[in-house]
């Protein structure tokens, strides 16, 4: 099974601290039955040190490979990020060998004006935009139409796991579902951030195999 969203980068982000934490979680997706994960780094400016992620993810990914994992490196990019690089050297930020940029946006604040706008410019340049975590966005619990916008415009979605094990009744765990009986999600993914995430991602990888389809990746 592929991951195609986690933090196991050390250093960089609010994910893994140091090469011992990467490695414990590379071990706690061995168990959860991952077998190759993109590593997605939170990209929240233009600075973003590609040269240092790309020499741990060297790193990491060889110890990666003695666990039968295969690492690649791709980014989450914040929707403010975004405007602050220009438009032709964004290809850098998706996923190792693909056209696919994964977004986020403010969880808590409201839906970007110029997101329609942006969005085509992206796709001019021959991205396939993935949305992360679209049933954590207040705008789009409020709104749920907003993701099926999304949908028309050509952008995928990506499912945090985390979101099916939220608190009975939250509008989080309310908006994945809904979602979810609407085939709307291309994407599944864990969004780890330490090794304990993949113990959650393991129960909710078994709920949806249990009670849907397989077809979402
Ligand atoms: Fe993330």
């Amino acid at each position: 099974m592929l991951d195609r969203h986690c933090h196991i980068i050390y250093g960089l982000d609010d994910g893994a601290m140091d090469l011992n934490e990467s490695i414990e979680m590379l071990h706690a997706a061995k168990n959860a039955g991952v077998t190759a994960i993109v590593a997605t780094p939170h990209v929240c400016n233009k600075t973003f040190d590609f040269q240092l992620a790309k020499a741990r993810k060297e790193e990491i990914g060889n110890h990666a490979k003695e666990l039968g994992i295969e690492l690649l490196l791709g980014a989450e990019v914040h929707w403010n990020a975004l405007a602050k690089i220009p438009l032709d050297s964004i290809a850098q930020y998706c996923m190792e060998n693909t056209n696919e940029i994964l977004i986020e946006f403010n969880l808590h604040g409201t839906l970007p004006d110029d997101m329609t706008h942006r969005i085509y410019d992206l796709q001019r340049q021959g991205l396939t935009i993935i949305i992360a975590h679209p049933e954590r966005y207040e705008f789009v619990k409020k709104t749920p139409a907003i993701a099926l916008d999304w949908l028309e415009m050509g952008c995928l979605l990506q499912l945090d796991a985390n979101s099916l094990l939220a608190p009975l009744y939250s509008a989080t765990r309310k908006s994945a579902f809904a979602m979810l009986k609407q085939d709307m999600y291309t994407y599944y993914a864990s969004d780890a951030h330490k090794a304990d995430d993949y113990t959650r991602f393991s129960r909710a990888t078994a709920w949806i195999k249990n009670n849907y389809r397989d077809s979402i990746a």
